[in-house]
């Protein structure tokens, strides 16, 4: 039966929700405070780069399942589901800041109507739900957490075809009505306790940048071995209990989620009593692998790098997206121009210098970037990459050399090419 839903935030939590949720059948409002934003939403604007979220946009709005405000009317505030979708940055000590989603519990806690559900999206330390109910403070109103698992770049898909849903309340019958929301899609539902579920979220994210930051490892290991990742991580993968995902080496990860879930949970873990040193390793493993990516350009070139230019593919933390925050290509990029590179830029998606960079030049294609460099790299795996006019790219560079840290490109054609090729534990 299709609900009355209230989204509170429409960063791309808030947004992938309220498409979905309309694409589902549900009558769906989404609330921001950034006129300008609501204002391009109204008119089927996306503010936001991601793979089929226009057309769902386009699809709430022209079925009327979809609306947009930027202000919290109380009629608004009546509906029976209101889902907090707010951002949790990390704070100056690693901790999850969550003064956004506390003050809009305090402001909406009088309008809601008897018998509401508050649904958080936003990771959270475990413990919000509870706070959030206190500050709620209202006996008809119950607090869940429904966690999010949705990936930059391929956000839809994670709503309608998730490999599990996981509802953390503290009372069945608020769980078994949020579970309700979802019964068109076929995926699990796991219902659990609050703080369970907002455990689930640390875990997951944690989990999956441990098995990233180890095969990074396993792959500095092939090389001294002789051993070749791609086989190695082909054996590792299929075994089920380890699973195939997660296991493509690169530049260390990033992203606005894992670096800021990874130290929340350090410090979640220490604040109550734990020292969660097998994840600190980790957190530590990821700038070692910033830094062994530029080592690898420095040996690739040969000499120091002071005054080398540098052509750079690649700005996004990942492919399929526009997000530049937290991005290993901008921490192994600081890292050169540190030692004194020159650098070239070149992305599809991103046209001029991102914070966190002191220098360098964004071109508008591959070739410009290229010429006349002594060494490209590749820190972003964009899959047109692959296509790009190597042979004459062979020609153009000042020397041919490729440090390539996705492992995007095949070494053999590559050195056909003529070119001095590097990537990660590959032979
Ligand atoms: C991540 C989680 O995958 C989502 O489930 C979660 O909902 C989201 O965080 C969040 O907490 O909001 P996302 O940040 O979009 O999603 O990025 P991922 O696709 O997980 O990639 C994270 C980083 O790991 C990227 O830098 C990526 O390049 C890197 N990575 C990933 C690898 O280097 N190798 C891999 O095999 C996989």
């Amino acid at each position: 039966m299709p609900k009355q839903i209230t989204i509170i935030g429409t960063g791309y939590v808030g947004l992938t929700t309220g498409a979905c949720m309309a694409y589902l059948g549900h009558q769906v409002v989404c609330i921001d405070t950034n006129v300008e934003k609501i204002a391009e939403l109204k008119s089927g604007i996306c503010p936001i780069y991601e793979k089929g979220l226009p057309e769902l946009l386009s699809m709430g709005l022209e079925t009327e399942r979809l609306s947009f405000s930027a202000t919290a009317d109380l009629d608004l505030l009546q509906n029976e589901f209101i889902f907090l979708c707010l951002p949790t940055p990390q704070a100056e000590d690693g901790r999850a800041e969550l003064a956004a989603i506390y003050e809009v519990a305090e402001s909406v806690k009088s309008s809601l109507s008897s018998k509401a559900i508050v649904v958080n999206k936003s990771t959270v330390p475990v413990g919000t739900s509870k706070v959030l109910s206190e500050i709620i403070g209202r006996e008809d109103v119950e607090v869940v957490s429904n966690p999010e698992f949705l990936r930059e770049g391929s956000a839809i898909e994670d709503f309608l075809k998730p490999d599990r849903i996981i509802i953390g309340a503290d009372a069945m019958e608020a769980s078994d009505r949020v579970a309700e929301l979802y019964s068109n899609l076929e995926s699990p539902i796991i219902q659990v306790d609050c703080a369970s579920a907002e455990t689930v979220k640390y875990a997951t994210n944690s989990f999956l940048a441990m098995k990233v930051s180890f095969v990074n490892a396993l792959a500095a290991v092939c090389e001294l071995v002789g051993a070749d990742i791609d086989s190695v991580a082909k054996g590792l993968g299929t075994d089920n209990r380890v699973g195939s995902k997660f296991l493509q080496p690169g530049p260390g990860w990033g992203g606005s989620c894992f670096p800021k879930d990874m130290q929340a949970l350090v410090k979640l873990a220490s604040d109550s009593g734990y020292k969660f040193e097998l994840l600190e390793a980790v957190v530590d493993a990821n700038a070692q692998q910033f830094e062994r990516i530029a080592e690898k350009v420095k040996k690739a070139v040969g000499k120091p790098l002071r005054g080398v230019h540098v052509a750079v593919l690649g700005l996004t933390f990942k492919a399929g997206t526009d997000d530049v925050r937290n991005s290993p290509a901008i921490a192994v990029s600081q890292l050169l121009l540190e030692l004194g590179a020159q650098l070239n830029f070149y992305d599809p998606l991103v046209k001029s210098l991102p914070k966190g960079l002191s220098d360098g030049i964004v071109y508008d294609s591959a070739e410009s970037a290229v010429a006349n460099t002594e060494v490209i790299v590749i820190l972003t795996e964009w899959p047109e990459f692959r296509d790009l006019d190597w042979v004459k790219f062979q020609r153009i560079a000042k020397e041919p050399k490729i440090v390539d840290a996705r492992n995007l490109l095949d070494p053999r054609s590559l050195r056909d090419i003529g070119f001095d090729y590097t990537s990660l534990g590959r032979k």
